[in-house]
């Protein structure tokens, strides 16, 4: 049975936390969803750990779909949840609401997330039946709007961060991601709402945790202060590949136990 929008609150009104952690590929999909991790997110920060580009900003709608498909094909029972790439809601309610319906159709994702306190889009997609997961504090797809990748809410600052969580509640939401902000605001907002937060450099006080699984693995060359590695598969990958480099080099591969005869 996949993980759905009502286990989620379920957990938070028991205090059960959990995590949510990116997928952007098939394998790592099967591998998450096989250890238990109930939320996949395939984030648009595809464009910085997977395609290279050195932000959020040029991942298309296309890209998105090319990678909730092959998360969507590596999952047994975890929610996956598409992200929505920038411009693909911004312009009109009306392309929101054909973009996130092509997250599911042609996806294969069981809900969004959207960036930003964009209510009466949020309003439309529940009223149709597609969940949506919001994201307030730092938004990556307002970056020079924000002035850089900024902790946001501190101060008096945080109340607007506070409001708009409580208004995206009110227009349906049914988790709220809070990235990059004080640890006290975190808290407050995750008190506040009945839904369940899910922080990213909100401290401890929320619901639930989300990292980007390279920052995870020790693949990213320079994580942020917010990530914590739990391996070092950059170091296991060289590693592996200078062992085979050597043993092609001295004629030790293939041996006979890697050769038909
Ligand atoms: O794109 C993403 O991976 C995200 C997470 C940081 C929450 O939005």
């Amino acid at each position: 049975m996949t993980v759905s929008i009502h286990d989620l609150r379920a957990w938070k009104s028991e205090g059960r936390r959990f995590v949510m952690l990116t997928a952007y590929d098939f394998p790592t999909a099967q591998i998450l969803d096989r250890a238990g991790v109930p939320v996949l997110l395939v984030g648009d920060s595809v464009g910085r750990n997977v395609l290279g580009y050195a932000n959020e900003l040029p991942v298309t709608m296309e890209e998105m779909l090319h990678h909730v498909r092959a998360v969507a094909r590596g999952v047994e029972g975890a929610m996956v949840v598409g992200d929505m790439p920038l411009m693909s809601f911004q312009a009109s309610v009306e392309d929101g609401v054909r973009n996130a319906g092509r997250m599911i159709k042609e996806g294969g994702a069981h809900a969004v997330k959207l960036e930003g306190p964009q209510l009466e889009l949020v309003h439309r997609l529940v009223d149709i039946g597609i969940p949506v997961m919001a994201h307030v504090g730092l938004t990556p797809q307002s970056v020079y709007g924000l002035g850089g990748m900024k902790v946001q809410g501190r101060g008096e600052a945080g109340t607007k961060v506070l409001e708009q969580a409580v208004q995206l509640e009110k227009a349906g939401a049914f988790a709220a991601v809070l990235e990059a902000m004080p640890a006290e605001l975190g808290a407050e907002i995750s008190q506040a709402l009945q839904i369940p937060t899910i922080g990213i450099g909100a401290g401890a006080g929320c619901d639930a945790q989300v990292l980007i699984i390279h920052d995870l693995l020790g693949i990213t060359e320079r994580p942020p202060k917010l990530a914590k590695a739990y391996a070092d598969v950059r170091a296991t990958m060289t590693g592996a590949v200078e062992a085979f480099m050597k043993d092609v080099e001295s004629g030790t591969f293939p041996d006979p136990d890697h050769t038909y005869t």
